[in-house]
């Protein structure tokens, strides 16, 4: 008998739909599959508050936690053979729930030198928010044995226009009826069962060494040499944005407010002038960078890490 364990946390209900077609192929006898939702003490609003979204930005960038309802007795007391762990980004980075649950003294029982997969549902900057996970789960002693990045594929600056209004409405329809729809495709939300398929197989034989090998064959994980780019200068500059807003004030002081909506227009800024500049810079130098995008992909495709 396997134990496998499904820990997963969503608002539109997009991940946690991703995630249980990946189960799905594993539900027989020989195999028991738990599953923790997480429930945060003061639940985030859907749909948001422009406020409210831009005003989650310094805690969720600088990871820190906030209170979780706890993990219920009969998952604290098993052991997992497999535990598979949902997450969205926010900011690049993962989201306030996954971390703050991450951060309990119940996810390091249950996660410490115990196989995990990570699922990730997002819009297509998840590169460093990975790394920062791969760390924690390092730091967890938990063992990182697969990832599969599932993102909306459409160009860049769509996806940008289309998440804020899902976002904002709680609405996943096509924005005006001219634009696609947000987020993960409904055709790779249906087919992530592939991955549950590869996943039966290697937890049969009890051996996770080539998993993310067969992952990647089945396209767990796109990654694309641009977004790598900008996710790595935008973190440099989202780490002073949050040191700068949150030296400004508590969440009710009005001068951090005033911070915030700046960030909010700096953002629109950075999105629709900057990455547009930095993309024809990346085409220019394009050939001089080819041996380092070529590392990169295979690194931040793997489920290493390098500090
Ligand atoms: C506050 C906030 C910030 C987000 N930042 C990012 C981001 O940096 N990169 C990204 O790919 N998606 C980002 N997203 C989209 C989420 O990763 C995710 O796709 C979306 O919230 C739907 O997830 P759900 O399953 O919780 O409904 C963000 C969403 C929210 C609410």
């Amino acid at each position: 008998m396997k134990n496998v364990l499904v820990i997963h946390y969503s608002q539109s209900g997009q991940l946690t739909e991703i995630v249980n077609n990946i189960v799905s192929p594993l539900t027989s006898d020989a195999i028991q599959v738990d599953y923790h939702e997480i429930k945060m003490e003061q639940p985030f609003p859907f749909p948001w508050k422009e406020k409210d979204f831009y005003g989650a930005f310094p805690e969720t960038y600088q990871q820190i936690p906030q209170k979780v309802k706890p993990i219920s007795l009969d998952i604290l007391n098993k052991k997992y053979d497999l535990i598979i762990l949902g997450y969205q980004i926010w900011y690049l980075t993962p989201s306030i729930p996954i971390n703050s649950f991450l951060n309990t003294t119940d996810a390091k029982k249950i996660l410490k030198n115990t196989p995990v997969i990570t699922v990730i549902g997002c819009r297509n900057m998840w590169i460093m928010a990975q790394e920062k996970m791969k760390k924690k789960l390092l730091d967890l002693e938990a063992n990182l044995v697969g990832n599969i990045a599932l993102v909306d594929r459409h160009i860049n600056h769509i996806s940008v226009i289309t998440i804020a209004k899902w976002m904002m409405t709680g609405k996943k329809e096509r924005y005006l009826g001219i634009f696609p729809k947000p987020g993960v495709s409904q055709k790779d939300i249906d087919e992530a069962g592939k991955f549950g398929s590869i996943l039966l197989k290697h937890l049969k034989e009890n051996n996770f060494n080539n998993l993310q090998d067969a992952f990647l064959h089945a396209n767990a994980v796109k990654i694309k040499p641009f977004l790598v780019l900008t996710d790595k200068r935008a973190n440099i500059l989202f780490s002073k944005w949050a040191n700068l807003i949150q030296s400004k004030g508590n969440k009710n002081s009005k001068k951090r407010a005033f911070w915030v909506k700046f960030f909010s227009y700096y953002l629109l800024f950075a999105i629709w002038i900057i990455a547009p500049i930095v993309f024809i810079l990346f085409l220019l130098t394009y050939v001089f960078s080819i041996h380092k995008i070529k590392k990169d992909r295979v690194y931040y495709s793997s489920v290493k890490y390098i500090e």
